[in-house]
């Protein structure tokens, strides 16, 4: 694991990436739409969630985007989404509640158009023997029902090196949760090449 960034150049780093993204961006468990703000250069904005609550509260955000903007339904698994439609792909904090991970990076691979852009935000299993990593361990079962479907024990970094996605920048964080827990987030950008499927 490399240098751990500050929580102020973790949110640095993530306004500066969501705000490069141009023309079609497909946001995944976009929530209640934290990132559309952040979305400065997009055209187009589709954001993907499957709770109908959050939808609701993200269709409220939607109408204030500054691009086209759709709300749609559905799991990252299944992406209703055509085979090299849109520009970018932006996951944050979602990657940990997803059923299957190699699953949706082959679908946002697929929706991606060649060049196309992935930017992630995640936070991963914290380092094996320490408190956090105890805490995390005991919490998973827990948040894993009460939060979304989370599982703050995943090695999203390694889906994200296994897909066929080409890494351009990954950098590791560690924010404070409290009780002394630290937790690991990875943040970053890969590219569709040209050979992917
Ligand atoms: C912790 S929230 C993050 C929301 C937003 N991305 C943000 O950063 O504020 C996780 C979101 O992922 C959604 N989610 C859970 N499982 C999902 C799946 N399989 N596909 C897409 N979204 C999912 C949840 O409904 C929730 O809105």
């Amino acid at each position: 694991m490399s240098t751990l960034g500050t929580p102020a150049a973790y949110d640095s780093l993530k306004r500066e990436l969501i705000g490069s993204l141009t023309g079609t961006v497909l946001e995944i468990g976009a929530g209640k739409g934290a990132n559309l703000q952040s979305l400065a250069r997009a055209d187009r904005w589709i954001g993907l969630e499957p709770s109908a609550s959050r939808r609701r509260a993200l269709r409220r955000k939607a109408d204030r985007f500054r691009g086209t903007a759709d709300v749609l339904a559905g799991r990252a698994e299944r992406l209703p989404v055509e085979d090299a439609s849109v520009d970018a792909v932006l996951a944050t904090i979602v990657l940990c509640s997803v059923r299957d991970q190699e699953r949706v990076l082959a679908e946002v691979v697929r929706v991606l158009r060649p060049g196309g852009a992935f930017v992630f935000f995640e936070h991963v299993v914290p380092p094996a023997g320490t408190w956090s990593n105890r805490a995390a361990r005991a919490w998973a079962p827990v948040s894993r029902v009460v939060d979304h479907g989370c599982d703050p024990r995943r090695r999203t970094w390694e889906a994200i090196e296994r897909s066929d996605l080409a890494i351009d920048e990954l950098r590791w964080f560690e924010l404070p949760m409290g009780f002394g827990v630290r937790s690991p987030y990875i943040g970053g950008r890969a590219t569709k090449p040209a050979s992917a499927p």
